[in-house]
């Protein structure tokens, strides 16, 4: 059974689509590299496929609203697990609670909001008092799918939520859903499947000098490349608009002589 659309004027809970999440079943702590070489080694690799992710605030709303517009109905529903309206999609663009979330970011050079994942944090652990989770829902714009975006976004997810002492990321996924459950499965997490659908736990490791290191170096690399790609934008409107006047002009001037 797909999962009941919110009421219209209700934001969704959470970001795959306000659904409860089941209660998980005992969790074993996704082990870490052992060891400061092993876990520089992993930061490495990490770096090597490094793809610049930014922080998403509030005036990004529109931005994010027409990122999700743009997927079919057939994405609104994997991604929501319901076909969500353009309705729908404005108001969960709009009821986003920035400062209880995070949303995170891929923009292409042209400056467009290409893969956006939301981590909602604070939700409830069934049966688990006192343990912290937050669930993450991501898309990719079809275009740009099967070059490790999702899994990026995945993973800086997980250190992000990791580094505010989270300690259970949750993924609603329809069972149909391969990349995100093997996304998921990659990551450690362990995959209960319902029916159609499924729900995936990782249990996170506590946080550590390296993994803040990793993310603060993240969020300024992530902005650099933001501002450099805007920059770039804006010098390319400067030479457009000198060639259009260069060449009215070259145009006139031609016109005057003939
Ligand atoms: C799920 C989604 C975000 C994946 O994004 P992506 O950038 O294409 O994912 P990646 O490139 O990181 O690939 C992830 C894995 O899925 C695999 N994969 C990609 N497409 C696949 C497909 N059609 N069938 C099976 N596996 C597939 C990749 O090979 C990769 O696995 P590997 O690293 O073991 O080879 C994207 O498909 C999407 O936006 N779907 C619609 C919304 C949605 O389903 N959201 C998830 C629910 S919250």
């Amino acid at each position: 059974m797909p999962r009941q659309p919110p009421a219209p004027n209700v934001q969704p809970a959470s970001p795959a689509g306000g659904h409860e999440p089941p209660a998980p079943a005992a969790l074993p702590a996704t082990p870490e590299p052992a060891g400061p070489l092993a876990q520089a080694r992993a930061a490495l690799e990490r770096l090597s496929t490094w793809v610049p992710i930014r922080a998403l605030a509030r005036r990004h709303r529109r931005r994010i609203a027409e990122h999700l517009l743009a997927l079919d109905a057939q994405d609104r529903y994997l991604r929501f697990g319901y076909p969500a309206s353009d309705e729908q999609i404005h108001k969960y663009a709009l009821g986003i609670d920035f400062g209880r979330d995070e949303v995170l970011g891929i923009f292409n050079r042209h400056l467009q909001l290409i893969a956006l994942a939301h981590l909602a944090h604070d939700q409830p652990l069934p049966g688990q008092p006192g343990r912290t989770m937050a669930e993450f829902g991501v898309s990719v714009l079809p275009q740009s799918r099967g070059r490790g975006l999702g899994r990026r976004l995945f993973d800086t997810a997980a250190l992000h939520a990791r580094n505010r002492g989270v300690d259970t990321l949750f993924i609603h996924a329809l069972s149909e859903n391969r990349p995100m459950l093997r996304i998921a499965l990659a990551a450690g997490a362990i995959v209960e499947r319902d029916g159609d659908e499924s729900a995936a736990w990782l249990r996170l490791p506590p946080d550590s000098f390296g993994s803040q290191v990793e993310q603060a170096l993240e969020r300024h690399l992530g902005e650099l490349d933001f501002q450099l790609k805007r920059q770039a934008r804006v010098l390319s409107g400067i030479v457009d608009g000198v060639v259009e006047v260069k060449t009215h002009f070259d145009a006139t001037g031609r016109a005057a002589k003939e």
